[in-house]
């Protein structure tokens, strides 16, 4: 990294050549509807609205930023997983990509179960009526009390990810006069990608057991001689955002495989397979994403095949998205704050949240669409960098974007796709306050997480 000053040119803003840009898109106003979330349309004045309100009202009744649920669609994907998978298999939403108690009783009443991998997800959980034993609990470093609690709440399954935790969970269980059910998370050496994926003889990561090596086969081992565990299962999670299901076919081989071996030495079944999350959703248009029956489909497929192969009975297979689920059904309201042109570049749109409420952009050069959201234009696109207020200039929401040339202070924009991971990860970077969670259903608007206020920020400093 070089680290002395000089004068800066555009090669160092990351300008990239004139016409390295795909062109505007034809319709500024249009909204594609693989990113927007079920009932997001324009009414007839070419305002944006959701479950029926008009945005102008949205940031009117509950300010902006925000970020606006469409409990609808939130509904009905849940249910579309659910009903992909059917009664023999069992979908962990992942509450890491957005989790509170409205949804919660929405998962619930869904009949989905829950992936919590905190004691803040796991008390969130119960506190909103979760059956414990529909929740699985993960995390790669679980404390000894968040083992305790979950074992003491009845948790369905914990999945173990070192070898310290096996003798933790079995300890714990054991003191607890209790058998945890239990299923042994394992690295199977494929890294997936958007579109490929590549085998790697040893994960350098910190999740799971390696399989390579025979430490996953240790790990069963030690597992079924101790009494406070019951091991029901093998897990595997690739990684995230994954469109190209062969890394899945690669690790249900492995898996698989790992299930034939412990068979043969010791003459058990184990009853499931947990192929974990990582579905890819739209967040622009170039994305392409499978619905849920094309996966629940190919999963079903590979898994059958390769225990037909190995002659073992299928097991129960169960998946664990998180951002398949939330991430479409929401978007971030944002309010425009400046507009500045820098000749011969871009224009930079500043909005009043920023790396606060999506630190995507920042932490992993994520895309992102945005709309012009309080009414439609017929102006000529510019092309735009839509920034945050934060004192930081990879303070980006979204890198490369199209808006209309006469977007201007005041004007709503709108940023899809931002259910999951954002609200989650969001911080209060400068002292700034975390917006809230409005969910919209049926021309009805209602907070389910309330905007953070200075006040809180102050509770917590004790001075
Ligand atoms: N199961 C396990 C064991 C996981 O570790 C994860 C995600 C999931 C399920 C859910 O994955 P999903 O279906 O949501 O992709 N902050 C990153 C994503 C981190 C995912 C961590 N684990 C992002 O914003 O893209």
């Amino acid at each position: 990294m070089s680290r002395s000053a000089h004068p800066a040119g555009p090669r160092h803003a990351d300008v990239l050549p004139e016409g390295h840009y795909s062109a505007p898109p034809t319709d500024l106003n249009a909204l594609d509807s693989k990113v927007w979330a079920e009932t997001v349309t324009r009414d007839t004045d070419g305002v944006l609205t959701v479950g029926g309100i008009d945005v102008r009202r949205l940031a009117e009744e509950f300010g902006t930023p925000a970020y606006f649920l469409d409990e609808d669609d939130f509904r009905a994907r849940a249910r579309s997983w659910r009903t992909a998978f059917g009664d023999d298999a069992d979908v962990f939403y992942a509450g890491k990509a957005f989790l509170s108690r409205a949804v919660v009783r929405w998962l619930h009443e869904e009949g989905l179960n829950l992936d919590v991998c905190s004691g803040g997800e796991l008390a969130t959980a119960l506190s909103a009526g979760m059956p414990a034993e529909r929740i699985a609990f993960h995390g790669n470093n679980k404390s000894t009390d968040e083992i305790r609690r979950a074992v003491e709440a009845g948790v369905g399954r914990i999945v173990l990810d070192s070898f310290q935790e096996i003798v933790r969970v079995a300890h714990i269980a054991q003191e607890l006069g209790t058998r945890q059910r239990v299923q042994i998370r394992i690295t199977v050496g494929v890294e997936a990608h958007t579109h490929e994926f590549i085998a790697t003889a040893h994960e350098d990561q910190k999740f799971g057991i390696p399989l390579a090596g025979g430490q996953a086969a240790e790990a069963v081992r030690r597992a079924l001689t101790l009494d406070g565990l019951e091991l029901i299962g093998i897990h595997s999670h690739i990684g995230s955002q994954i469109f190209d299901m062969s890394g899945f076919e690669v690790a249900a081989h492995r898996v698989v495989g790992l299930l034939r071996d412990i068979r043969d030495e010791h003459g058990v079944e184990l009853p499931e397979i947990d192929l974990g999350g990582g579905l890819g959703i739209a967040y622009t248009s170039d994305d392409d994403p499978r619905e849920p029956h094309e996966i629940a489909k190919a999963l079903t497929e590979i898994v059958t095949r390769e225990c037909d192969a190995a002659r073992l009975a299928t097991p129960r297979i169960s998946v664990e998205p998180g951002r398949a689920i939330v991430g479409p059904t929401a978007f971030t309201l944002y309010e425009v704050g400046t507009v500045k042109p820098l000749d011969g570049l871009r224009t930079y749109v500043s909005v009043d949240g920023g790396m606060s409420d999506n630190i995507r952009t920042a932490l992993y050069d994520a895309e992102y669409s945005v709309a012009l959201a309080s009414r439609v234009s017929e102006a000529e696109p510019m092309l735009c960098r839509v920034v945050g207020k934060h004192c930081e200039s990879g303070d980006i929401v979204v890198k490369d974007a199209f808006l209309p040339g006469d977007l201007a202070p005041g004007d709503l924009i709108a940023v899809p796709a931002t259910g999951a991971y954002c609200r989650s990860m969001a911080s209060n970077y400068n002292h700034v306050v975390r917006p809230p969670v409005v969910a919209v259903r049926d021309g009805e608007a209602r907070v389910i997480v309330r905007r953070e206020t200075e006040e809180d920020l102050l509770r917590l400093d004790v001075g």
